[in-house]
């Protein structure tokens, strides 16, 4: 491992930066929505399709046992690097979005279930219990800075129910209020999913006291952690949260990539989420037994080639000093907002204490859509709008915000180029 970051090194690692747009050179900071990739990256799954492709778990041939090999080296490589206690506690899946959605299916079946059987009890002894419907009111709780992503499926499944979500609010720089939480938790929810770091306001939750809280009432913790696996070390039982999901995306590897971590118990008694493949044991007309874990939870032929790039990812930052990038990406936050202070009417949206390098601000008199397209012709990119965050943007009244987002290839330089792009953009927009 290098102790120090050579970020000219590193940029070499990544020929995608080293262009020009509308013939400015291109600094990229969109980091957030999702990161280049380096050419180890690249190369690894050219080279899987190149001479390893094949099906896995299936085929008696040489490629497809290599195959299969290399597959479940990448979820054991993956264990690892979030410290899971087991290979088997790790569920490939397209990305974050895709895990969220399997947790709220699996969790609405088990929720059924409990439900019948309480409500088969019920019938019994009262002929007035309707079997079909949730006996007890159906509690999700999330927090008022998620992406849709923590959102949307708990939602979806709650109304399906006339349940409803429960919603831990902010103060006005972005930190989450734990008594209100406290209050949330002694309502009963079923599960508590919470974004690690917000994607807006870069805000670090501090998952694991919230988690320890949420244990105390015996409630099960989901951490999305899609804007925090590629900047912070992750330990998943250190933690101790009952599951993680992220993106390979966003932490240097392919887009459709990504994880789903469950502790072996919850993801026993979870059930599958889709039908088909490799998940299932034995198969009649009558009946179908699924397989153990992880299997019982990948259906279809995954993404072969793609594990092996997220694999490549892992040992890239592995190779890196994490503690190194973590102070880099906060030099470079702290660098734009001191540099971005100096605009007047500008007001940053999000400040807490603890943040992730990503900086939001919209300038008074100026719409973030028109000030993010020209620094675009400047060459800088960056995203503006909701952030897939729509109730953060009531929270603060404002129609979007303007994002900078920082990854470990980002430079000082770049940072300057940005702010000095932002003032140009906004004088002429005003
Ligand atoms: N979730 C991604 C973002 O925040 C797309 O930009």
């Amino acid at each position: 491992m290098k102790t120090t970051l050579n970020i000219k090194e590193i940029r070499d690692s990544f020929p995608v930066l080293d262009q020009q747009v509308y013939g400015k050179p291109l600094v990229y900071l969109d980091n957030a929505a999702t990161t280049q990739k380096p050419l180890c990256v690249i190369e690894r799954e050219r080279d899987y399709y190149l001479h390893e492709n094949c099906n896995i778990h299936r085929g008696v041939h040489y490629l497809s046992q290599k195959a299969t090999e290399a597959y479940e080296h990448a979820r054991q490589t993956v264990a690892n690097f979030i410290h899971a206690k087991e290979a088997k506690e790790i569920i490939f899946t397209r990305g974050t979005t895709e895990s969220l959605n399997l947790l709220a299916t699996s969790f609405e079946h088990i929720f059924l279930s409990e439900d019948q059987q309480l409500s088969t009890l019920n019938f019994q002894l009262s002929t007035d219990s309707k079997p079909s419907t949730l006996n007890s009111q159906l509690k999700i709780l999330v927090t008022a800075m998620e992406h849709h992503s923590n959102l949307v499926p708990w939602q979806q499944m709650v109304q399906r129910h006339q349940g409803q979500l429960l919603v831990v609010p902010m103060d006005d720089q972005g930190v989450l209020d734990l008594e209100q939480y406290e209050k949330l938790l002694k309502e009963s929810p079923k599960v508590v999913s919470i974004a690690h770091i917000s994607n807006v306001l870069g805000t670090i939750n501090p998952v694991k006291q919230m988690i320890a809280m949420a244990h105390q009432y015996g409630i099960p913790v989901v951490i999305d952690g899609a804007q925090s696996i590629a900047h912070h070390p992750i330990d998943v039982q250190d933690i101790d949260c009952d599951f993680f999901v992220f993106s390979g995306h966003k932490m240097y590897t392919q887009m459709g990539i990504g994880g789903l971590y469950g502790k072996a118990e919850w993801l026993e008694k979870l059930p599958p989420y889709q039908f088909g493949g490799e998940m299932v044991d034995t198969v009649s007309f009558e009946k179908t037994t699924f397989n153990v874990l992880p299997y019982k939870f990948e259906a279809g032929t995954p993404n072969v080639g793609a594990a092996l790039g997220l694999e490549t990812a892992i040992y890239f930052l592995q190779n890196l000093d994490r503690k190194a990038i973590e102070k880099h990406e906060n030099q470079l936050l702290q660098s734009a907002i001191q540099q971005l202070s100096e605009i007047d009417g500008i007001r940053f949206i999000g400040e807490a204490e603890q943040r992730s390098g990503l900086v939001s601000f919209i300038i008074k008199g100026v719409h973030p859509y028109d000030l993010g397209t020209l620094i675009d012709k400047m060459g800088v990119a960056v995203r503006t709008g909701h952030h897939c965050a729509e109730p953060v943007m009531t929270r603060f009244g404002i129609p979007g915000t303007v994002r900078a987002s920082f990854a470990l290839y980002n430079t000082l330089e770049e940072v300057e180029t940005f702010v000095k792009a932002v003032k140009k953009a906004a004088m002429m927009l005003r």
